[in-house]
């Protein structure tokens, strides 16, 4: 219980969990707490890769599972199953914006090394 306190604190802290996380080696799904729940139940019509290349809010996560339930087959799962989905693929896939800079103002940009010199335009 400690341990996955500890870990949900880690993922939920740094900014790239992607990158550090240890991975299902089959899969490439990230190793935390609901993650064979996943496997199990998000890898039967289309590979890991369709869920680890996403990433977004519990919301965003949520609106997917309804759209294949309603559309593409997928089964209904129990509450306890759902949450435990939910909260994985929040966590360990979570909103990206976080783990990105700004871009930079245009005063801030190296010179460009390729435009000619005024003098001989
Ligand atoms: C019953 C079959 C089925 C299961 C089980 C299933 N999916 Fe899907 N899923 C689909 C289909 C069909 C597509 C559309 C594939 C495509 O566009 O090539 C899809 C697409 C996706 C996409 C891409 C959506 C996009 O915006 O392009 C994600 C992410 C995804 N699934 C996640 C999951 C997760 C998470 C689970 C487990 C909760 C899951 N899937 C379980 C059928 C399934």
């Amino acid at each position: 219980m400690i341990r996955t306190a500890a870990l949900a604190l880690l993922l939920g802290l740094t900014t790239a969990p992607a990158l550090a996380a240890e991975q299902d080696p089959q899969t490439g799904l990230i190793i935390a707490p609901g993650w064979e729940t996943v496997r199990n139940n998000c890898t039967a019509c289309h590979s890991a890769k369709l869920v680890t290349q996403n990433s977004g809010s519990r919301e965003h996560w949520l609106s997917l599972i309804r759209w294949m339930q309603e559309k593409q087959g997928l089964w209904t799962f129990d509450a306890q199953t759902e949450e435990t989905i939910l909260a994985y693929l929040s966590s360990a896939y979570g909103p990206k914006e976080g783990a990105r800079r700004p871009p930079l103002r245009a005063d801030q940009l190296p010179e460009n090394p390729y435009r000619k010199p005024a003098s001989t335009e």
